[in-house]
């Protein structure tokens, strides 16, 4: 006997988007995102993806769009797919990240330009800025940094979720989230005052306080650690 269709599949049926995905043809319903769609289609994804919910960076996607030139780029969990969207995978952003030890060097033009030298080669085309889903002036903390203006461009690199898109559109090659983390540390490490909570917290950490929770967590069975996670307490932090 043929199953009844249910008012929501009727709707859902109607609502439908076609995209492709490495070229084949599926139909989803139009209210998915690109990482919603692509698991509907019955991919299962392993590999670029996270917390879902635009903070993890991990999800970063490029696609293009029927007749149209335009590559666009944007995160798959928080893309809503669109009718003839043509979707592929990136292998993974070929953006390199220096070693340093911050106790060993200064906030300065020349530390950025020794660990980063790409910076000097940047073109002002503002592609980085333009693809960014977090609207960061990425442009502009790369010139930042370029000039040793170290502490402007942390605070403005401070909403990055390193996706990656700003490198991969980069026609100088500047991988320009870890320019930005660089900044970050560089200005955490010596024009911020540490608050004496946080020595405090070292110090609890260094002498092994927490140690012994951390080993009892560890020894819990997977449902143990369920239940502990819904029973935990929550701290008002309007109240704290
Ligand atoms: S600055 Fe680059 S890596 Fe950071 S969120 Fe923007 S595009 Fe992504
Ligand atoms: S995309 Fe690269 S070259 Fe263009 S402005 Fe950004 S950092 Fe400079
Ligand atoms: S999965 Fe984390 S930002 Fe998309």
């Amino acid at each position: 006997m043929a199953k009844a269709i249910s008012m929501r599949e009727k709707k859902e049926e109607l609502d439908t988007v076609t995209i492709y995905i490495m070229g084949q043809g599926y139909k989803v319903p139009s209210s998915l995102t690109i990482m919603k769609a692509m698991e509907y289609a019955g991919f299962k994804l392993k590999r670029g993806v996270g917390c879902r919910a635009g903070f993890c960076g991990a999800c970063a996607t490029v696609y293009r769009k029927l007749g149209d030139y335009k590559i666009y780029a944007n995160l798959a969990c928080q893309t809503k797919v669109e009718d003839g969207m043509y979707l592929t995978q990136l292998p993974f952003v070929p953006a390199n990240k220096a070693e340093y030890n911050l106790d060993e060097i200064k906030p300065s033009a020349s530390t950025m330009l020794r660990f980063y030298p790409e910076i000097a080669r940047c073109l002002s085309c503002n592609a980085c800025s333009r693809v960014c889903p977090q609207d960061i002036q990425v442009m502009d903390y790369v010139q930042y940094s370029l000039q040793g203006q170290i502490d402007k461009a942390a605070e403005l690199a401070f909403d990055c979720i390193q996706c990656g898109l700003c490198a991969i559109r980069c026609p100088a090659e500047i991988p320009q989230y870890h320019v930005a983390t660089l900044a970050r540390r560089l200005h955490g490490r010596y024009h911020m005052i540490a608050p004496d909570t946080l020595e405090q917290r070292v110090k609890e950490i260094e002498e092994g306080k927490y140690e012994k929770g951390f080993e009892e967590l560890m020894s819990l069975s997977e449902e143990e650690l369920k239940k502990r996670y819904v029973a935990r307490d929550f701290i008002d932090q309007k109240k704290a």
